[in-house]
């Protein structure tokens, strides 16, 4: 196949790339089509990598207002009903949810999701339909499942056992939530507890970090130092760290040292906690996102996620991942030239680099893995939410809107 005039991640200058057998083989100027190719004129229309969902709950999507609505709007609220929605739970159930939240996401040009999956389930329902959906649509989605203990580790029965329970059932990395421990050292020790056994495993790690305004959550210190101390923060993810954006500057200062050290990544979900931020403020009420500018500006990877669709936690979602962007670069006043042209970047880029991915990205020997917007850059496509002409998952089209 041979796609002719591509405006490559906003480059000014149009390209050629040729694909075969799956994989990119040449990207230049002016290739001609060999024998019967398939061509395809894109026209000046923007190709990017595929979209990166670096943080979602697909256990939880689409159980919105069952047994209730979220009345209050908080965090609490939300795990209350989901602890209840959960008793409910058959793997035929989480597997039509995820699904239809996985096809809401493909068709907006998603090809790598990051999910947690509750692990706070003696019977691991949740886990174990994602473990099989994960190899059922390997073809047209990579999925990573991360072990999540959404009503914590040392504050929940056998937490510690259901943590070794689900990294033997086969999760790619295991979580926490240490702003949900009963007691400090609870929170301490549930991020000791991680650390240590996915480096020894050799699995990802992806806390749900300081997930509230109480500017005492101080979860991310511990995650940071113990990710320093074993050196293997391209593993690790800090998923919210929305007390962050609570933190006084002098703690801002201390904190930062650890983790440029720790080099860990991070990932900020602009809908979500827009959404449940704030609850317990009068006025004036805090954004809550965590601080994405100053994260980036001292060299550590940020990228973006959905985090809930029509869930507990939060009632909206399709699966457009310009949402997140839009709303991102709203609350955290991304708002230069620069700025919004690059912003792409936060669900492609360093989504990847969040999910330790290999092989991502529109280079030689690649797999030809793409997106094509109906926009000549992404300030176009974000602004005026142009159409998804085309996805391309290892040379075969998941979309084709032309
Ligand atoms: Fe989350």
């Amino acid at each position: 196949m041979l796609l002719k005039n591509v405006c490559l991640e906003n480059s000014l200058e149009f390209l050629d790339i040729r694909i075969e057998g799956g994989f990119f083989k040449e990207i230049e100027k002016n290739l001609y089509p060999i024998n019967n190719e398939e061509v395809i004129d894109i026209k000046g229309k923007l190709l990017l990598p595929p979209l990166v969902e670096s943080h979602i709950h697909l256990d939880t999507a689409l159980t919105v207002g069952d047994p209730d609505y979220n009345h209050s709007g908080t965090l609490y609220e939300g795990i209350a009903l989901w602890s209840e929605r959960k008793k409910k739970l058959s793997k035929e159930d989480v597997k039509s949810r995820a699904l239809r939240a996985i096809n809401m996401e493909m068709a907006h040009g998603v090809q790598y999701i990051r999910t947690h999956v509750d692990i706070c389930d003696s019977r691991m329902v949740a886990l174990e339909a994602l473990l099989e959906l994960k190899e059922e649509i390997s073809d047209k989605v990579v999925l990573q499942l991360i072990g999540f203990p959404q009503e914590g580790i040392l504050s929940y029965p056998n937490g510690k056992e259901l943590v070794l329970k689900a990294i033997e059932l086969g999760v790619d990395g295991i979580g926490a939530i240490p702003h949900y421990e009963f007691t400090r050292e609870y929170s301490v020790e549930s991020l000791n507890f991680i650390t240590e056994i996915a480096a020894r495993k050799q699995i990802l790690v992806d806390v749900h970090c300081d997930e509230t305004d109480d500017d005492s959550s101080r979860g991310l210190e511990t995650l940071a130092a113990r990710t320093a101390e074993i050196g293997n923060g391209e593993y690790v993810t800090a998923s919210h760290t929305t007390a962050m954006h609570s933190y006084s500057e002098p703690y801002m200062g201390r904190l930062m040292r650890v983790l440029q050290k720790a080099n860990l990544n991070f990932v900020a979900n602009p809908l979500v906690n827009t959404n449940l931020q704030g609850r317990y403020d009068s006025y004036p009420k805090r954004r809550g996102v965590t601080r994405v500018n100053e994260l980036i500006a001292n060299g550590l990877n940020v990228s973006f996620g959905q985090d809930d669709i029509r869930d507990p936690w939060y009632p909206m979602g399709n699966g457009n991942l310009r949402d997140v962007v839009f709303m991102g670069l709203h609350v955290l006043q991304l708002t230069g030239y620069e700025d919004i042209q690059n912003s792409y970047k936060f669900i492609t880029h360093n989504g990847a680099k969040t999910l330790h991915l290999k092989n991502y990205g529109i280079r030689l020997g690649n797999p030809a893995n793409f997106i094509v917007y109906d926009a000549t850059s992404y300030y176009d496509a974000l602004t005026n939410n142009s159409k998804l002409l085309y996805s391309v998952h290892n040379g075969n089209f998941l979309v084709k809107n032309v």
